[in-house]
């Protein structure tokens, strides 16, 4: 059925001027961009949207990662497109995220306490609409 996701350019791919390709690669699959803003998130907002990570060893250096700068917010739309972008969007590390991925592609480690991956999809529906709720607040 049809569904709608949050996709996050997190601010490594902003920063580094992949919010282009990273679109593009999200419309040549297929899915439509219903809403898209620019965020700067405050600490409520992230501690919101990562409260299930709360207490674990990268939780502090994620917080300050995604504080570091804007982040690009999209509200996504299509059939199956929380799995479809979460394939789109490979694994969570990086360095081994399969090539064809938009972190397999275009990510790597960068030595820090947290992985610097690019991207953000929500992992089911109810992720979904209580992430949109908040970067589209
Ligand atoms: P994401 O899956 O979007 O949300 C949680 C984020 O925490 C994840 O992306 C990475 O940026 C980061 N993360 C998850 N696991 C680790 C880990 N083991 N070490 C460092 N960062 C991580």
């Amino acid at each position: 059925s049809v569904e709608e996701t949050l996709i996050l350019v997190k601010p490594d791919g902003v920063a580094r001027g992949l919010t282009g390709e990273i679109i593009r690669r999200i419309e040549a699959k297929g899915y439509r961009l219903a809403d898209l803003r620019l965020v700067a998130p405050d600490r409520e907002l992230l501690a919101a949207h990562y409260a299930e990570h709360e207490g674990k060893p990268f939780y502090e250096p994620l917080l300050e990662f995604m504080a570091s700068g804007p982040a690009v917010a999209i509200r996504a739309q299509g059939e199956r497109v929380i799995e479809g972008f979460r394939s789109l969007a490979g694994t969570t590390d990086p360095t081994t995220a399969a090539p064809g991925t938009i972190r397999g592609d275009l990510g790597r480690d960068w030595g820090l306490k947290v992985q610097q991956n690019l991207v953000h999809g929500s992992d089911s529906p109810e992720s979904a609409s209580r992430e949109l709720a908040l970067w589209f607040a």
